[in-house]
């Protein structure tokens, strides 16, 4: 099966090392290529030539998540949601567009903490609101979770997640200061914008020290592994989500869609932990 990745720049990315170790699990032969593509009027070209090539699908990353839409014959109804894919699979004799961003968040967030499934009325607070914040919302609601509040710097962004779902009656909506006011109120708080990443590893989107003990704090933030949101959380009390098993269970998903087979991520959690450390996976 032939696998591949689409975006531009690559760098480091963890995408080959995942979906080939889910291909040596399922034993089936394969690859996974990475392909630097950078955006400009050849794109069209460029992805036409790699559909011809015979491969069963790709990941589309950074900048191409918009721009891949009207090269593909359908679109999941997540991916119409977010107006952005980052999985496409040639079956049936079309290209669609998948985008596992919200529900591979969602898997990672239980399977580290599978309590909540028994929970779903549980507060949640969303931190930011780019496309990973919509996606995040959309799994969410998409599987019971009602009580999603959204804070963002901009508030207008959050009113947008929030009036795209009209059935919602629930979200509020915050700016940060208010939010950062009320962190006392929630027990899932979700770090979505991309405070805190390298290299601005010193800042944090808002203070936690409100915190309630036990609260499960998530950042998908993974570079560094371990933001300073987190170690805040952790000193507070929280109970951490890292951002990098994100990367992991959104790559199952888009394994299961182009093989139609359950994959296991059996230790893969450590090694991709040891991998973006700088490591090689053990
Ligand atoms: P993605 O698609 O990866 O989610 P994005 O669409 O660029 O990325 O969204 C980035 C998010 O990070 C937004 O919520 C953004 O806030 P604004 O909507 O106000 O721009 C948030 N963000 C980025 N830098 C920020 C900062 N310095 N302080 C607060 N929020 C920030």
């Amino acid at each position: 099966m032939r696998l591949g990745l689409i975006g531009y720049p690559l760098g480091h990315s963890a995408s080959p090392w995942i979906h080939e170790t889910f291909l040596s699990r399922i034993g089936i032969n394969g690859s996974y290529m990475k392909f630097e593509i950078k955006p400009g009027a050849t794109f069209k070209e460029d992805v036409e030539k790699i559909k011809k090539s015979g491969i069963t699908g790709f990941n589309i990353t950074v900048p191409h998540k918009e721009t891949i839409i009207p090269l593909l014959d359908e679109l999941s109804e997540e991916a119409k949601e977010m107006g952005a894919v980052n999985t496409v699979a040639y079956l049936n004799g079309k290209w669609t567009g998948y985008n596992t961003d919200g529900s591979g968040y969602l898997r990672a967030l239980e399977t580290a903490y599978p309590e909540i499934k028994q929970n779903k009325e549980l507060n949640i607070l969303l931190l930011g609101a780019g496309g990973a914040a919509r996606g995040i919302y959309f799994a969410l609601l998409k599987n019971g979770y009602s009580i999603i509040d959204i804070a963002n710097r901009t508030v207008t962004g959050a009113e947008s997640i929030r009036n795209s779902n009209k059935n919602i009656k629930t979200t509020k909506v915050k700016t940060l200061i208010e939010a950062e006011q009320d962190v006392s109120e929630y027990d899932l708080i979700i770090q979505t914008s991309s405070v805190g990443m390298e290299p601005n590893a010193e800042e944090s989107i808002i203070s936690l020290s409100k915190l309630k003990q036990n609260v499960i704090v998530s950042d998908i933030v993974y570079k560094p592994l371990k933001t300073k949101f987190l170690q805040d959380a952790e000193l507070l009390g929280g109970r951490i989500h890292y951002g990098h098993t994100m990367l992991l269970y959104q790559a199952q998903y888009a394994f299961e869609i182009w093989s139609k087979l359950q994959v296991n991520t059996d230790d893969m959690n450590k090694s991709l932990y040891q991998l973006l450390n700088g490591g090689s996976p053990c």
